[in-house]
């Protein structure tokens, strides 16, 4: 019996031999970049392959007006906010099929366990931020203006820095967001459909705005150029 199962090993081992040296990297094969090679995990890989580019794009900015921007986003607020549409804490109005838009997201979040979400968070913090999308029709400049006095008269900068652009703690990068997206979440907040993480902090200032000057406030925000990295 002890024979049997010695000879099964042999068989094991030497059937195992030519499928590892099969396996063995060739000498002019690519070198695995440093991430790899120190084991973290890739994640410009698992955005690719956890189902996020389908709606989200392959480099995190697909052309969908309602849907966010995720590249060059701060890398704090994109893995708190996984995390939140993961475990349900951050909700959201409907789609034009009546589900919520958080929910497909949700559905495939337990795809990517901690340590590759910070990795995929990553990523997308370090891509280049996009160019703002045309609006038809185009605001004109005294909108624009308009806009920008709404953002600043309404105490947005305290926390979201002049422009949008200061990425503070877990907040998130707002200027260059999309028009319909920045519209959508400034009234979800503001009506407490959305109370994730520290978006109470901001319901007061929410509170203060029609849905008139919400339009106002994301058509500026929208059209700020993001500085290059
Ligand atoms: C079925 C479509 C869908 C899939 C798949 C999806 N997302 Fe999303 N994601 C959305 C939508 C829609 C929102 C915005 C929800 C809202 O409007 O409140 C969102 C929001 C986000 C946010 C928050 C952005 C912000 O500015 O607040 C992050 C981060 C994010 N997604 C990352 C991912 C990652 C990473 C994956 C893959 C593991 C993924 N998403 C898969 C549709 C999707
Ligand atoms: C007291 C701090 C504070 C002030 C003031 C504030 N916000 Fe926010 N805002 C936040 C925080 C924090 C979040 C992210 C919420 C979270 O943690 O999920 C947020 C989120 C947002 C988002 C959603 C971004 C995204 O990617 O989903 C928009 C749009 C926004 N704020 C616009 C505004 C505007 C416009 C004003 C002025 C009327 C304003 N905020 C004032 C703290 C603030």
């Amino acid at each position: 019996m002890r024979g049997a199962v010695a000879g099964l090993v042999l068989v094991l081992a030497l059937g195992a031999g030519p499928a590892l040296a099969q396996g063995a990297a060739p000498a002019d094969a690519p070198k695995p970049d440093a991430a790899q090679a120190s084991g973290a995990p890739d994640g410009k890989a698992l955005f690719r392959t956890k189902t996020c580019i389908a709606c989200h794009g392959k480099d995190g900015s697909r052309a969908i007006q309602n849907y966010p921007e995720l590249a060059g986003q701060n890398a704090k607020y994109l893995l708190q906010q996984m995390n939140d549409i993961a475990d349900g804490k951050r909700l959201s109005g409907k789609d034009d099929r009546g589900y919520p838009r958080t929910q497909g997201m949700k559905d495939v979040m337990h795809l990517a366990n901690a340590q590759e979400r910070q990795a995929i968070a990553d990523y997308l913090a370090a891509l280049p931020a996009p160019k703002p999308r045309a609006l038809n029709p185009a605001p004109d400049a005294a909108r624009l203006a308009a806009g920008k006095e709404a953002y600043t008269k309404g105490g947005c900068q305290t926390c979201h820095g002049p422009d949008g652009l200061k990425p503070t703690g877990v907040y998130p990068i707002i200027g260059g967001m999309k028009r319909d997206y920045l519209a959508l979440q400034m009234i979800e907040i503001r009506d407490g459909v959305r109370q994730n993480g520290a978006s109470k902090s901001m319901v007061p200032f929410s509170k203060k705005l029609d849905d008139e000057k919400v339009g106002l406030i994301a058509d500026y925000l929208s059209q700020i150029e993001r500085p290059a990295k």
